[in-house]
């Protein structure tokens, strides 16, 4: 079970509205590489991994993807709260306001709806860290893209924070690599045996 705390992992303090903004930040929220995917990702893929340290950081991190979640629909809240008809006309923020007025709902930038498929639990913990290890460097990247693209001090800072930790996170899933690697090699398991009975190796 999860216990909330009513307060952001990291301050979302946006005094400016900005439209546009938002709508390019909200592909970390419903996009591909955003946080809604990655929470969904680690908190499907804990169940079966027989090594309980790893299953351990894929309950915290996908936790704290949740986190990164609420902070990312912070920023797009404080960023559209306020628009006025001016702001919203001619705006790129303009067909989602049809769809959506200023409610969160999770699209990729370009549009697209978020999807399942946009991540994969597949059962065997060293395909699914690999898999985490590609998500966190695609996740890194765009808020490198964001960074790239946003000016206001106020929006960088926390995105700032958020891609600082999709690093982190990369360095423990690339621990975790390493350690269910030396439990495996310990166990000869890379040895070919048709008979070989993979719940052995948790
Ligand atoms: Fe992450």
């Amino acid at each position: 079970m999860w216990m909330y705390e009513k307060r952001l992992q990291y301050p979302v303090k946006i005094t400016t509205t900005n439209p546009e903004m938002a709508q390019l930040i909200i592909s970390q929220f419903g996009g591909p590489d955003g946080e809604l995917a990655a929470s969904q990702r680690y908190l499907s893929q804990r169940y079966s991994v027989g090594n309980r340290k790893i299953a351990g950081v894929l309950t915290d991190i996908g936790t704290e993807e949740m986190a990164h979640m609420e902070m990312v629909c912070a920023i797009i809240h404080q960023l559209t709260r306020d628009l006025t008809p001016e702001q919203i006309a001619c705006s790129p923020f303009e067909t989602y306001y049809v769809d959506h007025t200023t409610g969160l709902y999770p699209v990729a930038a370009s549009g697209t709806p978020f999807t399942a498929t946009y991540f994969q639990s597949k059962g065997d913990i060293i395909t699914d860290l690999h898999e985490d290890l590609a998500a966190e460097q695609k996740a890194r990247t765009t808020y490198d893209n964001l960074l790239r693209l946003i000016k206001d001090p106020e929006v960088c800072d926390p995105l700032r924070f958020l891609r600082e930790r999709e690093i982190v996170h990369y360095q423990r899933f690339g621990e975790s690599l390493r350690m269910i690697q030396e439990e495996l090699d310990s166990k000869n398991f890379y040895a070919f045996n048709p008979d070989f009975d993979i719940k052995k190796c948790k």
